[in-house]
């Protein structure tokens, strides 16, 4: 058509700054992504949480031996443990051919909590123990850390629901660590002085659970289990 010019799109002259600005645009991008997967990761383990500790604990219960235990506790506290450079070594004192009488899975939960928290307090290279004796009537598990232990004042309080001095942590972890050691007739407590470090020092949470066969629980099971 005459009259009529066809104006040809222009070509933007490459600026040096624009591609670096589109991969600066896509890092945000990327890195906004990372944080949302990031929390909902961490809310769904939140509410997992919240949702374990207000249902009721049902205990399956059967005759389990404790090497058994203390195998299946090493195997999963090992890759907690694994990238924090840590150190897991385990320690049994005549408890070898004992039996208890629990829930293996819920066990099994407990001391990867006790794991975790472990692998969480320690320095890079820190030693964890996974620790078995046995006294009167019962098998005492602990899992013991050279960290900076626990302070006098919160040994009582870190068993609390929503006790925690980490920014991100729920303190539900111990709260229903204690109640399931309580469904299965046994304890959890803070041992001072028995942590994996020089002279005692650390953490040391200790788990006593009845022998099957022997003396008394410490506490009344199927109560607590509907606790
Ligand atoms: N091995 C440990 N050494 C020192 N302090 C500990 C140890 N284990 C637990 N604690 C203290 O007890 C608190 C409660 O622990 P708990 O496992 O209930 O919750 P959390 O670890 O803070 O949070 P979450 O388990 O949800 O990650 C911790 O915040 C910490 O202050
Ligand atoms: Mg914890």
């Amino acid at each position: 058509m005459r009259g009529v010019t066809r104006r040809r799109p222009r070509r933007r002259a490459p600026s040096p700054g624009r591609g670096g600005a589109r991969a600066r645009s896509t890092r945000r991008a990327h890195r906004a992504c990372r944080f949302i997967v990031e929390e909902t990761d961490r809310l769904d383990g939140l509410i997992s949480s919240l949702l374990a500790f207000a249902r009721p604990t049902a205990l399956a219960l059967r005759p389990v031996p404790v090497a058994q235990v203390l195998t299946r506790a090493e195997g999963v506290a090992r890759e907690v443990v694994a990238p924090r450079g840590a150190t897991l070594v385990r320690r049994e004192a005549g408890t070898l051919d004992l039996v208890v009488t629990a829930d293996p899975e819920l066990l099994a939960q407990l001391l990867l909590g006790l794991v975790t928290n472990a692998a969480e307090a320690v320095a890079p290279g820190g030693t964890i123990e996974l620790r078995a004796r046995r006294d009167d009537g019962h098998v005492l598990l602990a899992v013991a850390d050279d960290g900076p232990g626990v302070p006098p004042a919160d040994r009582e309080r870190v068993f609390e629901p929503f006790f925690t001095t980490k920014e991100r942590g729920t303190g539900l972890g111990l709260a229903m660590a204690e109640r399931i050691a309580r469904a299965h007739g046994g304890a959890l407590r803070v041992v001072p002085g028995a942590g994996a470090g020089p002279d005692g020092r650390g953490a040391c949470f200790e788990l006593a659970l009845p022998r099957a066969g022997a003396a008394p629980a410490l506490g009344a099971g199927a109560e607590a289990a509907a606790a």
